[in-house]
């Protein structure tokens, strides 16, 4: 792999301490061009400019996924990144339903591996905090017939981050706008999944709540996804999640979590929730928790739930399952427990 390192480090216009959600981008970024049906050589350069025309496809016809995963700085001084293999899995199966040639593996972990080790000062130390990775995948040839591209970039930018949500957030279950369809991208990270759940999101926002609660695109009667985040229940201490379909993302921090309730003996269900399910249960007292799990937002308690312009209050547990889940996942993100799963790697 070729590295080519910067000579003007923007490392000093960070405030670490003050990091918010993924606005400063690292010096450095990994990129790799697919061309004549092949993958060339790697490189990693200065963060910058892309050389391309406007022709560029991924713009016209959305040929474009992504990742969002996250390297954090250990209580020992190293650094780890959590179950990085289940991105690339993940990845390669969202370019398979955008007809976008599969990263190999090494490609995608090499390409990871040295983009952090030459960025390492930028993984934030503190607790909350990491360095946000976001590996993406476009089409880049440059033509306007509707057609697949021929050639694709796969690139990674990554960005020191704190909390997405620093409080509990109020959640407005939509009922006319819709995230995913069946038989379409939804349990993919397409672009345009996220681009497509602005305009309802701005609405719940001017709203007063912080993200929709997205419903089913037939009925709008069940409870799919929390804004970009997965969805959980605690129901009469169970633990409840909308069932995987191809309108769900199989999110890595959903399938930790799962991994983890069984472990600690909490029932699992992984169903079909109707809204009228879990209006019921917030207003009869029988709804214990709601929380969002995502690599972004991590854990995060969902303290009200819109609906029909009511706004149902939702127990925001401090010692509920998903602060416990909080804390296991921090312990083992961060090194404070033993890596029993095996689910970080060290650089
Ligand atoms: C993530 O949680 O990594 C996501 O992909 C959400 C993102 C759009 C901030």
């Amino acid at each position: 792999m070729k590295v080519i390192p910067t000579t003007e480090s923007r490392i000093s216009t960070i405030d670490f301490n003050n990091l918010g959600f993924g606005a400063g981008l690292s010096d450095h970024v990994f990129i790799c061009e697919y061309k004549n049906g092949q993958w060339g050589e790697g490189i990693i350069q200065p963060y910058g400019a892309l050389k391309q025309g406007l022709g560029l496809h991924a713009l016209h016809y959305g040929q474009a996924v992504f990742e969002g995963q996250k390297a954090y700085r250990q209580a020992d001084g190293r650094i780890a990144i959590f179950r990085p293999e289940r991105n690339w899995e993940r990845l390669n199966r969202s370019g398979e339903r955008m007809l976008i040639p599969a990263v190999p593996k090494e490609i995608f972990m090499e390409g990871l591996s040295e983009l952090i080790r030459l960025d390492a000062e930028w993984v934030p130390r503190g607790e909350n905090t990491a360095l946000y990775l976001r590996p993406f995948l476009f089409s880049s040839s440059e033509f306007v017939a509707a057609r697949p591209s021929e050639e694709y970039t796969f690139a990674i930018v990554t960005s020191p981050v704190g909390e997405l949500y620093t409080k509990p957030v109020k959640v407005k279950i939509e009922q006319h706008f819709t995230r995913a369809s069946q038989g379409g991208v939804g349990y993919t990270k397409a672009a345009g999944n996220y681009g497509g759940a602005f305009l309802a999101t701005r609405r719940a926002v001017e709203e007063g709540f912080s993200q929709v609660l997205w419903t089913d695109h037939a009925e709008h009667a069940y409870l799919e996804e929390a804004g970009t985040m997965n969805v959980a229940f605690v129901l009469n201490d169970t633990l409840v999640t909308p069932a995987l379909s191809d309108r769900i993302l199989e999110g890595i921090t959903r399938e930790s979590i799962l991994i983890l309730a069984k472990e600690w003996g909490i029932p699992v269900e992984e169903r079909r929730i109707s809204v009228d399910e879990i209006v019921a249960a917030a207003k009869n007292g029988s709804l214990q928790e709601a929380f969002g799990m995502g690599t972004a937002a991590v854990v995060s308690p969902i303290d009200g739930l819109g609906y029909q312009g009511e706004i149902l209050p939702v127990p925001a547990q401090v010692n509920g399952v998903a602060m416990r889940m909080k804390k296991a996942l921090a312990d083992i993100r961060y090194g404070r427990a033993a890596d029993a799963k095996g689910w970080m790697y060290h650089l």
